[in-house]
């Protein structure tokens, strides 16, 4: 045991902060129009006899700003599976059988696509972060990926299951600590969702669920993070992980929730949540950014977690942003739904694709300074200080 004490003090630490150093993304093929999925939504699910109830969400489809989603699931699978067609019918081994099934193989995919970017062989990767909300299952998702990729069996692994939308963030968190605690560590983190989980008929009774079946949607990231990038092995950083905080915000209990039953994951979203969220964020800006000496919200580049158009607005609002500073997060809601944990990882990747198509100075929009926020059941918020990288 003092053998064991004695090697872990002395394991060398990395000399500098944990840097991304690429970045995979993948989306199932099928994906349906926003603008057709209120029509689709009830005749799958045989309540076109809700005609008041259509028209409510027909209402909220039109206001969450997003044209198109992504699924697992099709057309074909729905009416092959009736108890997805039902509301809380009895469905959890299927939705299980589904998530287990789809949720390591569409991790990876956006693992590989990493990988290829990051330019080194697999056999370098040292920890794995595997994060869903999609299913359970022992070994897990982290297990599977192991086998698919066929990484090292002796890779450290970390498997985050039914974490919420915030969990973009705490897989950088998590990953900042393991790479930077042990020289030439690479954390391979992966987030997988589907909406396999918790796709079901809307209920005059339950109407709050009717804004998750608007929102949600199926997507995976992938990163490889790292820190001392090896220049003669071309490892390049796009953004550098300066900090990372993770806070309950008060008075939000209950605000965001998921409990899962024979009838799949329930989501309770209250209509607070976007007042919450942007009452809250100044603090959590003032906390990470004054040990910084930043009080300009609009000096710094955002990466907020596009959890529904009204969180976007209000922040934006809230804290005086121009238009252009949440546009990148509005672009991946428009594009792809709220992904839940990888969304953010989204907005990452367009924004250092963005910046260097337009001719930045930096990864970060030409901006030094960045903040990545994770919002998500608690009401949690992952604060991350990002450093952009000079194009
Ligand atoms: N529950 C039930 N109904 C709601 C609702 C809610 N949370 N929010 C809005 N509605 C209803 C309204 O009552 C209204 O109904 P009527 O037309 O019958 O009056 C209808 O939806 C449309 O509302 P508005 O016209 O006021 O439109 P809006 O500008 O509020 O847009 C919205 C609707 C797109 C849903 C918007 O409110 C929004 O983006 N809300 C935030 C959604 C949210 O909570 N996202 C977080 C998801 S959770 C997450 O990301 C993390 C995780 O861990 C799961």
């Amino acid at each position: 045991m003092p053998g064991l004490i004695k090697s872990l003090e002395t394991a060398p630490r990395a000399d500098g902060y944990a840097s991304i150093l690429a970045i995979g993304r993948a989306n199932p093929e099928n994906f349906m129009e926003q603008s057709t999925f209120p029509d689709f939504f009830f005749r799958i699910t045989n309540s076109e006899h809700l005609v008041d109830l259509k028209k409510k969400f027909q209402r909220i489809c039109d206001r969450t700003a997003i044209r198109k989603r992504h699924f697992v699931w099709t057309e074909e699978f729905l009416s092959a599976n009736p108890c997805f067609t039902t509301f809380m019918g009895n469905s959890l081994n299927v939705r299980q059988e589904v998530a287990i099934r789809e949720i390591p193989k569409l991790g990876a995919q956006a693992a590989l696509k990493a990988i290829h970017e990051w330019g080194q062989p697999k056999s370098h990767i040292t920890h794995l972060i595997f994060c869903t909300t999609s299913g359970m299952d022992l070994p897990g998702a982290d297990y599977q990926l192991v086998k698919i990729l066929g990484l090292n069996p002796n890779i450290e692994r970390v498997m985050l299951y039914q974490q919420g939308c915030f969990a973009g963030g705490t897989t950088l968190r998590l990953a900042k600590c393991l790479a930077e605690s042990r020289k030439g560590a690479r954390v391979l983190v992966v987030c997988a969702e589907t909406t396999t989980v918790l796709f079901r008929a809307p209920s005059e009774e339950h109407q709050d669920d009717l804004v998750t079946q608007a929102l949600f949607a199926d997507g995976a990231s992938a990163l490889i993070i790292g820190a001392d990038p090896i220049e003669e092995a071309h490892e390049r950083a796009s953004f550098v992980i300066f900090s990372t905080t993770q806070v309950l915000l008060p008075d939000s209990e209950g605000a965001i929730g998921g409990h899962v039953s024979e009838g799949g994951l329930l989501a309770t979203l209250h209509r607070d949540v976007p007042s919450l969220v942007s009452k809250n964020v100044g603090k959590c800006l003032e906390d990470a950014f004054t040990p910084l000496g930043i009080s300009d919200w609009n000096s710094i580049f955002w990466v907020p977690h596009p959890g529904g158009r009204a969180i976007l607005d209000q922040v934006e609002e809230r804290v005086g942003l121009k238009p252009e500073k949440l546009a990148l997060s509005r672009h991946v809601l428009a594009e792809y739904g709220n992904m839940s944990s990888v969304c953010v990882h989204f907005v990452l990747d367009e924004m250092r694709k963005r910046s260097a198509k337009e001719g930045k100075a930096t990864t970060g929009e030409g901006l030094e300074w960045g903040v990545l926020f994770g919002f998500g059941p608690g009401l949690t918020v992952e604060t991350v200080v990002l450093h952009s990288v000079a194009l």
